[in-house]
């Protein structure tokens, strides 16, 4: 946190924090903890509503840094910088940890607590959130008709189109591990970036390779870098589905879908899967 020079020294002695600012203080001049902390409106008078949505909103800052870090690393990758990229997927890792740690304060949350404000919420959820979707792209789950809710707003929407349009931090991986002689498929190198991306045997037979030598020590570590990170992700999805499970059972989601029955697909989803299925071959 920047200081500036103390200006006059509060309290008795010369080690008392500064307290005299001719306008905002250095700390909401960097933080913004103003603006932060007035950008929560419940919608019903329920006093549970809060925790719900502050909640959401720590999830949105936590999605926000995630995807920071995943850019960050896939630029590393495609410039084979593996140590710059190594550190901040290590990063999200740690950040993937404290994103599961906030489900604790909804983990909870009963049937009759949540119909307490559910109404208010009208079609909102957590569907909607872009930042996931952007979470989900760089993983290579990548879907246009995601897009389609966003279409109202230019800035976001466009972000979105970029996010489906750029290589995932799988696809940067996968291209590295051609660079370093592992015989990968045309149809997986050159493959339509906006569609989801599909497993394939070769990548499969490369990871394999890559975890049975000691050849690619590196590659290695950085495909448990990534398993660490397809757990926590599945983690997440498991976390979100067992709570919606206890806070509304079998109902319909606020965003139209089947509800658990429709979370429960996408939990079942593997995060890098050949990551997991090549450890069948090793
Ligand atoms: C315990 C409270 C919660 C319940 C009961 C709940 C319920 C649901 C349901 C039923 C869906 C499916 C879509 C729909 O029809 O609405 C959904 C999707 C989703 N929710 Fe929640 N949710 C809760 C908390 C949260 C929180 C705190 C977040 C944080 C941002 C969140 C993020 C998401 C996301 C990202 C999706 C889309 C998942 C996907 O596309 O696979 N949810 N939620």
């Amino acid at each position: 946190m920047p200081h500036r020079p103390p200006s006059r020294e509060a309290g008795v002695g010369s080690e008392s924090p500064n307290l005299d600012f001719t306008g905002t203080t250095p700390y909401e001049d960097y933080v913004q903890a103003d603006v932060l902390t007035h950008l929560q409106h419940p919608l019903s008078d329920d006093p549970g509503e809060m925790v719900f949505l502050v909640t959401t909103q720590v999830m949105e800052l936590w999605f926000t840094v995630i995807v920071h870090e995943w850019e960050t690393a896939c630029r590393a990758l495609r410039e084979d910088r593996m140590p710059v990229a190594m550190d901040a997927l290590k990063r999200s890792v740690r950040e993937l940890e404290a994103l599961n740690a906030s489900w604790r304060p909804l983990s909870q949350l009963t049937p009759g607590q949540f119909n307490a404000y559910r109404g208010a919420l009208g079609e909102g959820s957590g569907f909607q959130s872009a930042m996931y979707r952007r979470l989900e792209f760089l993983l290579g789950e990548k879907s246009s008709s995601m897009l389609v809710p966003h279409r109202g707003a230019p800035r976001v929407h466009a972000e979105l189109e970029k996010a489906l349009l750029e290589p995932s931090l799988y696809d940067e991986v996968l291209h590295l591990l051609a660079r370093r002689g592992h015989a990968l498929p045309r149809a997986v190198l050159k493959r339509d970036l906006s569609q989801r991306y599909e497993p394939s045997a070769e990548v499969e037979a490369a990871w394999a390779e890559i975890y049975s030598g000691d050849r690619d020590a590196d590659l290695a570590r950085l495909g448990e870098a990534l398993t660490d990170v397809g757990e926590l992700v599945w983690r997440w999805r498991n976390d979100h589905l067992v709570a919606t499970r206890r806070a509304m059972g079998a109902k319909t989601g606020t965003g139209g879908s089947a509800g658990v029955a429709w979370l429960e697909k996408r939990a079942a989803k593997n995060v890098f899967p050949e990551l997991w299925t090549a450890r069948s071959h090793v």
